[in-house]
């Protein structure tokens, strides 16, 4: 049987996205979800991982400064592709280099409005409502050495409405994230060379 397709996700709060993740691939036949780390020792998404079986690993910012270990690990376990989903600390250039065009993240607008460092949760969805912005959304980019700006792969829109608060954006903005995360994810996944 052909060895299926891993993938690690990293993600440092809720892990919403990374939940709907795993269940996506839960019982694909080529794609697993072989790993989620985390940069926060109490990330709700820890639990997450657990109850879906998941191996999962918080590491500290040191590692995540320098990126040795987590690439150890993703090497020992043979990691094909990495998956940032609401993950708040910097890729360093020893993890980015060996999985460019490999690694891809999720963003709670429409790039480049309201991104970059800094611009994350509740924060992106007030910037959206101060502007005056009719529409937002969900881009799914490439990561690169900068937050943010990695190329495009897919964006999809939402209304902003009037009487919108941070909250009801946010679950707006959800519900597209859910809906096109996981697939995008397969479609890449899918085309990797063996
Ligand atoms: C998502 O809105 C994602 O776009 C952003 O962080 C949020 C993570 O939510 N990068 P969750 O942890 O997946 O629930």
């Amino acid at each position: 049987m052909k060895k299926k397709k891993r993938i690690a996700i990293l993600a440092s709060g809720n892990g919403s996205n990374a939940e709907c993740i795993i269940r996506h691939f839960e019982h694909h036949e080529e794609i697993e979800v072989a790993l989620v780390l985390t940069n926060r020792a109490q990330a709700y998404v820890l639990k997450r991982a657990e109850k879906l079986g998941v191996e999962a690993h918080y590491f500290p910012k040191a590692d995540w400064a320098s990126g040795e270990a987590v690439l150890q690990l993703f090497r020992e376990r043979g990691i094909d592709f990495v998956v940032l989903a609401g993950f708040l600390a910097y890729i360093p250039p020893t993890l980015l280099k060996p999985y460019v065009g490999r690694m891809v993240n999720i963003h709670p607008s429409l790039l480049p409005k309201h991104g970059g460092k800094g611009m994350y949760g509740d924060r992106v969805h007030e910037a959206v409502l101060e502007s005056d912005d009719t529409e937002s959304g969900i881009t799914i980019h490439y990561t690169n050495e900068q937050y943010d700006a990695g190329a495009v792969i897919l964006q999809a829109k939402c209304p902003v409405l009037a009487d919108d608060t941070p909250d009801s954006l946010a679950s707006r903005v959800h519900a597209l994230e859910y809906e096109h995360y996981p697939r995008t994810v397969e479609l890449l996944v899918s085309k990797l060379k063996d």
